[in-house]
């Protein structure tokens, strides 16, 4: 998870996922949440990320345990979901996305946050995030973006490469078969965001780099402008610009 740029909080450390400590409560609510999100997403979300959710045997009834999870992972894109206690500052964030490792939060949010939670809890994380790192032209997107944003060195390129990453990773949207469809984390993870993101309350743009990189965005509030790209091919290509412009 990235901290916000312009927040300054304690650094956060690597950790173990200490599965054996998540309690019927935390799996109750993992499985209500995910049972919710499913439904809406067999329908609003992207086929790669459901085909993803199923090769790595996301499941409703338990919280997923990131050792059963990385193994997957390992023999389709050598991606690995790694146990943060929570904010990672941009830097060291974007360089484990350049080593293929994905920082996540590992609890579960409390049931009367059910449906909204400002920081990152392991649906955001893992549900929402890892599933597409089983896709390989993602998985090549994100560690090409983790290395272009470590190089970026003035407070502009991060900000351009911040808006990269909100628009695409976070909130972005894919056209498949004729429907456009989510995959970004914050819309697979939230019933309220992927909603307004398919609604009339949102303006939904092609895709192109420069568009993207000119538009600013807001946190926790429902997004207005989003962006649509044909494939994960387009985007791991406009990366080739972002090297220039980082
Ligand atoms: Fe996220």
């Amino acid at each position: 998870m990235l901290e916000s740029l312009n927040i300054s909080v304690p650094s956060s450390s690597f950790i173990d996922q200490d599965w054996d400590s998540y309690t019927e409560e935390d799996h109750a609510v993992w499985g209500l949440l995910y049972a919710r999100r499913m439904s809406d997403l067999e329908r609003n979300g992207s086929r790669l990320f459901l085909e993803g959710a199923s090769a790595l045997g996301l499941r409703q009834d338990r919280v997923p345990d990131l050792s059963d999870v990385n193994r997957l992972l390992a023999g389709r894109t050598g991606w690995c979901a790694v146990p943060v206690s929570g904010f990672l500052p941009p830097r060291q964030f974007f360089d484990c996305l350049a080593l293929r490792r994905f920082p996540t939060t590992v609890k579960v949010r409390p049931r009367a946050q059910l449906d909204y939670l400002p920081e990152p809890d392991i649906f955001h994380d893992v549900f929402g995030h890892v599933p597409l790192h089983a896709n390989p032209e993602f998985a090549g997107f994100l560690q090409r973006f983790g290395e272009i944003a470590v190089s970026a060195t003035t407070p502009d390129a991060v900000e351009r490469m911040a808006r990269l990453f909100w628009f695409t990773v976070e909130f972005g949207l894919i056209n498949e078969a004729g429907h456009t469809r989510v995959y970004g984390s914050g819309l697979i993870s939230s019933a309220g965001d992927c909603a307004n993101a398919l609604s009339g309350n949102c303006e939904r743009r092609p895709f192109s780099l420069e568009g993207v990189m000119a538009q600013p965005y807001v946190i926790d509030q429902l997004q207005d402008v989003l962006f649509v790209v044909d494939s994960f091919q387009q985007l791991f290509h406009a990366l080739d610009d972002a090297a220039g412009l980082a």
